[in-house]
């Protein structure tokens, strides 16, 4: 038996959060209870990698360290809660995981992304998500949202550059595997993206149930 391991993925203010609850109340009226969970994060110990990554510090954090956070976190999260849930034929919903890496750390930071390949292979093997949905936004519409929200963690006090390269890596890598993400227009009505994820909700119904 094994499950089904969906991704949520975007820029800053672009929606995601909102909307992987609306799919997962769908998928559980359907009677599916998905696992929902997030990174860096999703147990106590990866809880307070976070805490780490996220907090502004007096001293710069190194990119390397930084990068390498989010792959100890990556691997507590996978094997105590990812990994058991998909064996035991769960669907599982992670807002983010290692598309954001790509992302922010390759991307933003400009770490090498043959780099990030090899910590991937090392902590994750051959898993990767069966679906990621890519929510899309502007740069500026996303970090406007982003402000209005809260005040700004590590991440979100970033140049308009770092999320420029975020935005781009994240739809360069849509773009070469199709069939693995769906980009969703994150800029539009809340009731233009939830329809959206209608068909969405069907099709992994329908891979759950096969
Ligand atoms: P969140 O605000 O969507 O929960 O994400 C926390 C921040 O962590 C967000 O700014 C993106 C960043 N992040 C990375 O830089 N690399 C990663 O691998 C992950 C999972 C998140």
């Amino acid at each position: 038996m094994s499950g089904l391991f969906i991704t949520f993925e975007g820029p800053e203010g672009a929606g995601k959060s909102t909307n992987l609850q609306y799919l997962a109340d769908i998928l559980s009226e359907a009677g599916a209870e998905p696992l929902l969970t997030r990174e860096p994060g999703g147990t106590p110990i990866a809880e307070q990698i976070r805490a780490l990554l996220l907090a502004n510090h007096d001293e710069q954090m190194d990119d390397d360290a930084e990068l390498l956070l989010m792959f100890a976190a990556r691997a507590q999260h996978l094997n105590r809660v990812i990994r058991p849930a998909l064996a035991a034929g769960r669907i599982v919903i992670s807002d983010r995981f290692t598309d954001a890496t790509y992302a922010y750390q390759g991307g933003g930071r400009g770490i090498d992304p043959e780099r990030i390949a090899v910590l991937e292979g090392w902590v994750q093997g051959s898993l990767r998500p069966d679906l990621t949905l890519l929510f899309d936004v502007p740069v500026e519409v996303g970090l406007a949202r982003a402000k209005a929200r809260s005040t700004l963690d590590r991440f979100e006090q970033e140049e308009r550059a770092f999320f420029d390269g975020v935005r781009n890596t994240y739809l360069r890598r849509a773009a070469l595997a199709p069939d693995r993400y769906r980009v969703i227009d994150g800029s539009g009505s809340l009731a233009s993206v939830q329809a959206a994820l209608q068909p969405v909700a069907q099709w992994i119904l329908e891979q759950w149930r096969a």
